[in-house]
């Protein structure tokens, strides 16, 4: 059956200015790092992919080395893109994708060379069967190669017409604020920042969040939901099909001890006083910062996508309920 999309998929999701430009991305946005390779089912990706846009999901985020196997994602993801988004419909979608981790052998096939960041770009390019991507990233600091030549290797990349912004992903405060400078020289200012955020994982509060409002960057938290930690995921002990019980999983089950699990029940009660589910409540915490342009979320079936977007149905958090959920953090 061939895919119409939603005339109503931009009736509910909220839109946020990325930093001080001109792209809006929706409060909540789709990952594909895991569930969409090669070793998954295609038509649950494709469903997801499908209802994510039905419901406003504009923004979808990939990596050249998404699957397993590596590069597989990109495929999965170009295929999706051919058979259900034709024509004019790609200029509704902003993709992302990113050069950092290894990904072909050699000395040029990882972190930050102007070498590596180009070619994989066009493999990337090539996977997908487009034209550009909306934004490309620099996936991960390189402390071997001058920033300079990263960042004019991004510059490069949108002068030629392969992205039209670009973005830097895990770099701290002070690396961030030279990245910025120098793509401002080079006429290519910085979209976005993609940083590891939530309620467990909370460095960018030590600055960097300060940075990207100082230099009007966007911010897309990955892994919002600690990879299922934030959820009803393993309040039962660890599903057979969940990510932690998986073997290309990045989740490990030694991360699920016991203290973890009664934090993470303690959220979920003040979670269901909120009258939502702790992925819910998880991804509005993340939202209650106005820095905070789009979460990032991941999900393996339509349902987790569908929990995922109720989030912005109850934004609002009251200081006791933050204050709350800072005393269970704490325990
Ligand atoms: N820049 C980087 O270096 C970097 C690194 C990592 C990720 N990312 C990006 O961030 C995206 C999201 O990362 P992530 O997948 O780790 O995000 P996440 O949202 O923290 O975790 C997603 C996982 O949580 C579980 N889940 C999601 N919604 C749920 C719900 N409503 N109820 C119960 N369980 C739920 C699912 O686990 P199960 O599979 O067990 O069902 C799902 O696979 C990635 O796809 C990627 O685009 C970027």
């Amino acid at each position: 059956m061939s895919y119409q999309p939603a005339p109503v998929r931009y009736d509910t999701m909220q839109y946020n200015r990325c930093g001080k430009s001109g792209l809006l991305l929706p409060a909540v946005s789709l990952g594909l790092w895991h569930n969409f390779g090669s070793v998954d089912i295609f038509e649950n990706g494709r469903k997801m992919i499908q209802h994510a846009f039905d419901n406003g999901i504009t923004h979808f985020d990939l990596a050249n080395n998404y699957g397993p196997i590596p590069g597989s994602a990109e495929e999965n993801f170009g295929k999706i893109i051919k058979q259900d988004f034709p024509g004019n419909l790609r200029d509704e979608l902003i993709i992302s994708s990113k050069a950092g981790y290894l990904m072909w052998p050699g000395p040029y096939g990882e972190w930050g060379s102007k070498k590596y960041l180009i070619a994989s770009c066009d493999q990337s390019l090539k996977r997908m069967a487009l034209e550009y991507v909306d934004i490309f990233y620099s996936h991960r600091p390189d402390p071997d190669t001058p920033l300079e030549e990263t960042m004019m290797a991004l510059d490069h990349i949108v002068k030629s017409g392969k992205a039209l912004y670009v973005g830097i992903s895990s770099y701290d405060a002070e690396t961030s604020k030279k990245a910025f400078d120098i793509l401002k020289q080079l006429g290519t200012p910085c979209l976005i920042h993609q940083p590891k955020y939530s309620m467990f994982e909370r460095w960018v509060e030590g600055g960097l969040l300060d940075v990207l409002e100082e230099y009007g960057v966007g911010c897309i938290p990955f892994s919002p939901l600690a990879q299922g930690l934030l959820t009803n995921r393993y309040l039962k002990g660890i599903p057979e099909n969940s990510r932690a019980a998986k073997p290309a999983g990045f989740l490990q089950k030694s991360e699920i001890t016991d203290e973890k699990i009664e934090r993470i029940k303690g959220l979920n009660e003040i979670a269901m006083q909120r009258k939502q589910s702790l992925a819910q409540m998880a991804i509005a915490w993340l939202l209650k910062d106005k820095r905070i342009t789009s979460v990032l979320v991941g999900a393996s079936s339509v349902e987790q996508l569908q929990n995922n977007l109720g989030a912005i149905n109850n934004l609002e958090f009251t200081d006791d309920e933050l204050s709350l959920i800072e005393s269970v953090l704490r325990r």
